[in-house]
């Protein structure tokens, strides 16, 4: 079995990713020593997942201040303005990039260090913390969540939100690995999640590593799956949640939830607070992703479409709020009316993150 690594950590001043598209069948870690190589490594989906990438876009900006021959603080925040345009690229619908990226600049910005050394270190720091805190905040959050599901439950789970997707433990997986923790007996329906298949390649690696009963489908078959009585709640990750509580996901995600809502089956989005995008009123403001057309016509490499084929990619869709039953957050559970609940959360998690700052004794000037 391969060892237990976090998805992203950083060693010999590189950001070092477990290879998400070499899985299940190699597990491949690898080191990238440039800003544009990390920002590279998030576009081409290395590494995926919207708590991931912001951990990784964290590391990006440690990099850009190793790898920054500035000698003095202001050429040195021009570097890192310069890094967080070229991280922040890379993808746009997760706003943990940039979420990430802004909390590494207001830290180079705010911090009293006396060197450039310190400074740098002070950067690690940071980018440390911001990966400790994650898996900190996913056990949180699945142990909340788990409150909400019952022993013997049938969950259904689309894409890849686990491990892999965060630097450790996962959000919506979170919750299934605070479940089975609990010793409650779930099973769980896993969508293979076309096109890039984060359900079967990775979803379902991780739940039979933990061991946690379980059944790949294919994406077509939830539907029956929720008529038929087979679901009793459908739980899925985000990439980001507008002010009013829509959630923009995986596609795919929106079926799921309108399907769900048809049957009486609870729907439930699992994010840390930093996937919540307090400046955005609704979803129809969030940009959503387009990918390209060879993740429709391959499979493996294998083509599976004619030559020539338009095709449209949309890597993400937005299900509105009033499809979800509760947003799970590490800071608690969050019912609607989402404009408040979420408005709680995210003061509370800001505030945490300012009393760990204080705790590791990171100093900001006023
Ligand atoms: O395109 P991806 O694989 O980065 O999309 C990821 C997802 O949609 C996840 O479900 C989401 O980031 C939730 S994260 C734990």
């Amino acid at each position: 079995m391969e060892p237990k690594v976090r998805s992203v950590f950083w060693e010999n001043r590189q950001v070092m990713l477990i290879d998400q598209r070499l899985l299940p069948g190699q597990f491949v870690v690898t080191g990238f020593d440039t800003v544009e190589k990390v920002a590279a490594a998030i576009g081409e989906m290395v590494v995926r997942g919207a708590p991931a990438i912001g951990a990784t876009g964290a590391y990006g900006m440690a990099l850009a201040a190793y790898t920054s021959p500035a000698t003095d603080r202001n050429s040195l925040l021009c570097d890192l303005r310069r890094a967080k345009t070229v991280l922040d690229a890379a993808r746009p619908t997760a706003v943990n990039l940039s979420w990430a990226t802004a909390r590494m600049m207001e830290l180079a910005e705010h911090t009293v260090a006396p060197t450039m050394d310190d400074l740098r270190s002070a950067l690690l720091a940071e980018a440390d913390a911001i990966a400790d805190e994650d898996v900190a905040i996913n056990r949180r959050l699945g142990f909340h969540g788990a409150a909400l599901i019952a022993d013997g439950a049938n969950l259904l789970h689309h894409c890849n939100t686990g491990a892999l997707a965060t630097v450790d433990f996962g959000t919506a997986l979170g919750v299934i690995y605070a479940c089975a923790e609990q010793g409650k007996r779930i099973h769980v329906w896993v969508d293979e999640t076309r096109p890039r298949l984060q359900g079967a390649r990775l979803t379902a690696w991780e739940l039979m590593r933990a061991g946690i009963p379980m059944h790949l489908i294919a994406d077509n078959a939830a539907g029956h799956l929720m008529r038929t009585g087979q679901v009793d709640a459908v739980i899925f990750g985000a990439d980001r949640v507008a002010a009013n509580g829509d959630v923009a996901n995986k596609i795919g995600t929106y079926k799921l939830a309108v399907v769900a809502r048809e049957n009486n089956i609870p729907v439930y989005a699992a994010v840390p607070a930093s996937t919540i995008d307090l400046s955005l009123p609704d979803g129809d403001q969030i940009p959503i992703e387009e990918r390209g057309a060879e993740e429709v016509t391959t499979i493996d490499g294998a083509v599976i479409a004619p030559a020539g084929v338009p095709v449209y990619n949309p890597a993400f869709d937005i299900t509105p709020h009033r499809y979800l039953t509760a947003i799970i957050t590490e800071e608690g559970v969050c019912y609607p009316p989402f404009d408040q609940s979420l408005r709680r959360a995210k003061a509370a998690a800001e505030a945490r993150v300012q009393e760990n700052r204080w705790q590791r004794g990171t100093v900001s000037e006023v």
